[in-house]
């Protein structure tokens, strides 16, 4: 980044967070979300009390409401980016791969990417993610009793999985595991231009290493991601410099979010003993946990939408450009379609699917590989880790987007 650019960053960013702030002092409860702060979920029921849609004083569309984000995800006149192709202002210029796009351009690369994510073909990793898990765990227990159980356990599962599945070799895993821990301060919305600067770096850096892993691919075709997309490259339905961007991108949409679907599963088994005497009696309730775990404390708690015409909803115009945030934990948790939403319930029965995975045509492309890795882990954990409990204070990620902890000090034995 040229100084020029640097400081017209920055400049932009300082205004942004003075806007940010003067409208949270005026009690906002969207600009105070956007604090990042530690529980968000009495926020929420502030938004709540606004009704199902409202128009926060940042200018930005809020809704917690199940029924009415459900219908804005499905709804044509909205996409993610401005009706003439623009992206909403953004610090961090990231190709955000097919989730950053509207159709036709979406359309396309989802359909090259889902046959690689498609539930059948999961099969394919389940033993492995078994293997790892089994291999962590019995690290753990050779090791000290205490330990982090984000960087322990949590956050190398899901690394290791999506390393395989888009075909990151040996030689290359520890470099691609520190450059993916550096890019996922992009899930966290942009917090200073340092970080921006230092994500740009590792995104430069991945992008050399990806150039060289898909020339080994060619010279060795393997059956993986790369190896699945490289016909689509030869046959012009990709472009090389979008193959690139989606191996980038798949590890940050898969790793971030699911370490802490498993991290959220096991800190709320240990508040509710009840509920973790459940799954250690019967580990086939793993899947049910990992339900419940979505839709009381989602990994991604919000994500948005720009309307592509003037769009009327709700009784209010939500006009052409504007922004529409969707609070998927809020709308996870709205009593008018779950009972008892604030209680995490492994045995809960009724409710609509969550909007944990999004809904409509970004509805997340791995989705059965997120619950096929968490529920391995949580019954792996359940079955060999039945003393664990908590020994010390958690300390959560600053994130507005990312619900998930860096640290949850442990006892495994
Ligand atoms: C618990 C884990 C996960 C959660 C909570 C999650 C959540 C989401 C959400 C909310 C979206 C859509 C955002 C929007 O509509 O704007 C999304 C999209 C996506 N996710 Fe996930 N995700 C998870 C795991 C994964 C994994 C493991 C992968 C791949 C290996 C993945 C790949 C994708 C892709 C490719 C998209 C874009 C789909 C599109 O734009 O059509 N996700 N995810």
């Amino acid at each position: 980044m040229t100084d020029l650019a640097d400081r017209q960053a920055r400049a932009q960013m300082a205004l942004w967070q003075d806007h940010l702030r003067a409208v949270g002092d005026r009690g906002d409860p969207y600009a105070l979300l956007l604090r990042a702060p530690q529980d968000p979920y009495p926020l929420y029921e502030q938004v709540r009390a606004l009704g199902p849609l409202h128009q926060s004083g940042l200018g930005v569309w809020v809704t917690a409401s199940h029924r009415l984000a459900n219908k804005v995800l499905r709804d044509k006149r909205f996409g993610v980016r401005r009706a003439d192709g623009s992206k909403a202002p953004e610090f961090m210029p990231f190709d955000n791969s097919m989730l950053g796009l509207d159709p036709p351009g979406h359309t396309r690369l989802r359909k090259l990417t889902v046959p690689s994510l498609n539930p059948r073909r999961l099969d394919r990793w389940r033993p492995s993610a078994d293997r790892y898990c089994h291999e962590l765990i019995d690290r753990m227990l050779a090791g000290r009793a205490e330990v982090n159980y984000m960087s322990a356990f949590a956050q190398q599962l899901p690394l290791r999985v999506i390393g395989d599945l888009v075909g990151i070799p040996e030689r290359h895993r520890r470099a691609f595991f520190q450059l993916s821990r550096r890019m996922a301060y992009l899930l966290d919305g942009v917090a200073s231009v340092e970080v921006a600067r230092d994500v740009r770096a590792a995104i430069e850096e991945m992008t050399v290493m990806f150039t060289d892993i898909i020339a080994e691919h060619r010279a060795d075709p393997r059956e993986d991601l790369i190896g699945d997309l490289l016909p689509a490259v030869d046959d012009g339905r990709l472009e090389m410099d979008e193959l690139v961007p989606l191996c980038m991108f798949l590890p940050l949409a898969g790793t971030e979010t699911t370490v802490n679907l498993i991290g959220n599963a096991t800190r709320a088994l240990l508040e509710n003993p009840e509920q973790w005497a459940l799954l250690k009696g019967d580990a086939g309730l793993a899947p049910a946990v990992v339900q419940e775990t979505l839709r009381h404390d989602t990994p991604v708690q919000q994500y948005r939408r720009i309307a592509h015409m003037d769009v009327e909803l709700d009784g209010h115009v939500v006009t052409a450009g504007s922004e529409l945030a969707i609070c998927a934990g809020a709308a996870n948790r709205d009593p008018e379609v779950y009972s008892e939403p604030g209680r995490f319930d492994i045995t809960r029965k009724s409710g609509p699917e969550t909007l944990s995975f999004s809904a409509g045509i970004h509805f997340c492309l791995g989705a059965a590989l997120a619950r096929l890795e968490a529920e391995i882990a949580l019954a792996a954990v359940a079955e060999r880790l039945p003393e664990l409990r908590q020994v010390g204070p958690v300390r959560r990620r600053d994130s507005f987007i990312i619900r998930g902890m860096l640290q949850f000090p442990v006892a495994v034995r």
